[in-house]
């Protein structure tokens, strides 16, 4: 039984930098996942003979949302559906699923690294044909669509068992469920060097991964400890919740307390690592050591001949604009292609599509490569291992000698949270209008050398996208301002602040960034404007 509802569009169904996120409390209400769901279906056009990967990241509501799926995919003439058994699968493990099967596109329901259950947030990321997320020109074309949509269709039918993997059929729609794990571990055996890894491990080295009680404990748990013989409790929060236990499952210094105390205190691991609430996200730590995602995708990039997979060269790499400027070194020394994008991963598909690059990462905790067209933690993870196996060499010991090598970039992120939007706005407007009239001025010692806005035009398609507002200082120092787009309430307002030292590589990154800091209150007038004199979040 095919039915069409009658329905009443959402206002708010405009997807941010990676898919459509909102308040869990949203997302439950009556139509709000159909309208959302047919709004894309009427954007694609004709679904016979597509394929669509659809999995999530189990929290709260993944296992209704899912149905829902299934059931309008059916009732709108999609041919096959392949499904993460239970409804599990990582950001990155979907990735490879389209890839791999030459899908049309795939939905991943997570609110990513945002907390979950009922009073957390719910989200769905929506990818296409090359296994990253869909332009901004297609989801504009779906935010049109949910502003008129007026019915949607779905089948009347019993939920269907995703416990077991295997082959089934409702109208029509093939429905097969696979192992959430397998293909994306075969893939990580492809690229890295697990024999090194594994002797790693048998000499006695140590790691302690947190899955944060998200999706990828079942994968961590598989690779670090079944194959990789890892001691067994080496992943810790492996079993996926509906409410993350409480967690608030963002892999940074704040959030991933339990892992930084650890890897901070007298029984610390060699090795500490986690990941976020869909697995693409990573952080890295050492004995007392702590890598920003910045210097950790510069490393990477230093090191890709360790890496069987990287052995023949990589193509080129690329950062956000926001992201600290170490990799560009990095890409200078081994000659390869250096881009600067806006922020979210959706911007580094086009480069990997035309092969201009291998890498790609962002501050937030982001790195990756062209085996899949998301950032991937657990690949990052593996990155280091296999370094650390090839060069015997600890965290600290191979970060501080890319530091000697490079210099160091001291960077910090600051945000500032639950700012009301109109005022957020505002803020960022007048900042950009007084931007022309900064240049050549001196502030604490330092001079703008440049100050504008961060404009992205696509090499491959020609796009353009305005991300945020850089001021440049003619010691190299960078500040950039942007609002996120990935909050399901308010606005927050993001700092970057990056200064470079070429020799003096040993200091305390906050005390290296005390004027900077100052000169970026001042000048957007953020004490002033929102009555904050410090961020909320530090990372
Ligand atoms: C944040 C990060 C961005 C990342 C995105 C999705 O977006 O800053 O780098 O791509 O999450 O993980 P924002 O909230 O800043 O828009
Ligand atoms: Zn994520």
């Amino acid at each position: 039984m095919i039915k069409t509802v009658a329905t009443v569009p959402y206002s708010d169904q405009k997807m941010g930098t990676a898919g459509l996120r909102r308040k869990s409390k949203v997302v439950i209400q009556q139509n709000y996942i159909e309208n959302f769901m047919q709004s894309i279906f009427n954007v694609i056009g004709n679904l016979q003979g597509k394929t669509f990967v659809v999995g999530g990241d189990g929290r709260y509501y993944n296992d209704i949302a899912i149905q829902k799926i299934i059931k309008m995919s059916a009732a709108n003439g999609v041919s096959r559906l392949i499904i993460g058994q239970n409804g599990f699968l990582s950001t990155p493990a979907g990735s490879n699923i389209i890839l791999k099967n030459h899908a049309d596109g795939g939905f991943i329901l997570s609110a990513s690294h945002n907390p979950g259950g009922p009073e957390g947030d719910f989200g769905i990321k929506y990818s296409n044909h090359t296994g990253g997320q869909i332009p901004s020109s297609i989801s504009d074309d779906i935010y049109q669509q949910t502003l008129k949509i007026s019915e949607y269709k779905i089948c009347d039918c019993p939920d269907i068992d995703l416990s077991q993997i295997g082959h089934q059929e409702i109208y029509g729609m093939q429905i097969d469920i696979i192992d959430s794990v397998k293909d994306y571990v075969d893939m990580m055996q492809q690229i890295f060097d697990f024999s090194s890894i594994k002797q790693l491990f048998q000499k006695g080295f140590t790691m302690r991964f947190d899955a944060m009680n998200a999706v990828t404990g079942p994968y961590a748990v598989r690779i670090f400890e079944d194959i990789l013989g890892a001691p067994k409790g080496s992943v810790v929060n492996f079993k996926p919740l509906p409410d993350f236990g409480g967690l608030h499952p963002d892999p940074n210094m704040v959030y991933a307390k339990e892992l930084v105390n650890f890897m901070y205190s007298d029984n610390a691991a060699d090795f500490g690592a986690a990941n976020d609430g869909d697995g693409d996200r990573n952080m890295i730590l050492g004995k007392n050591f702590f890598v920003t995602p910045s210097d950790s995708l510069a490393i990477l990039t230093d090191n890709f001949n360790l890496i069987p997979a990287y052995q023949s060269g990589i193509y080129g790499v690329a950062k956000s604009a926001a992201t600290s400027t170490s990799v560009e070194r990095v890409a200078k020394a081994h000659n390869i292609g250096y881009y600067e994008v806006p922020t979210g991963w959706k911007y580094f598909v086009n480069l990997m599509d035309s092969n201009r690059i291998t890498f790609c990462g962002e501050e937030s905790f982001g790195t990756g490569s062209s085996h899949i067209r998301e950032k991937d933690g657990i690949w990052a993870v593996l990155f280091w291992l296999n370094i650390i196996a090839k060069t015997g060499k600890s965290v600290s010991q191979i970060t501080t000698e890319h530091w000697q090598k490079y210099g160091r970039s001291y960077y910090v992120r600051f945000d500032f949270e639950g700012i009301d939007t109109e005022l957020a706005d505002t803020l960022m407007l007048d900042l950009e209008n007084k931007l022309p009239s900064l240049s050549g001025k001196e502030f604490y010692g330092y001079t703008i050398s440049e100050a504008k806005p961060f404009i992205y035009i696509d090499p491959v398609d020609g796009s353009s996208t305005k991300n945020g507002l850089i001021i440049k200082f003619n010691d190299g120092s960078r500040i950039v301002y942007r609002l996120s787009g990935t909050g399901s309430s308010g606005a927050t307002i993001r700092i970057y602040i990056e200064r470079y030292s070429k020799t003096d590589i040993n200091q305390e990154p906050l005390k290296m960034l005390t004027e900077l800091f100052k000169i970026a209150m001042s000048i957007s007038e953020i004490p002033e404007r929102t009555g904050k004199h410090q961020a909320d979040v530090v990372t």
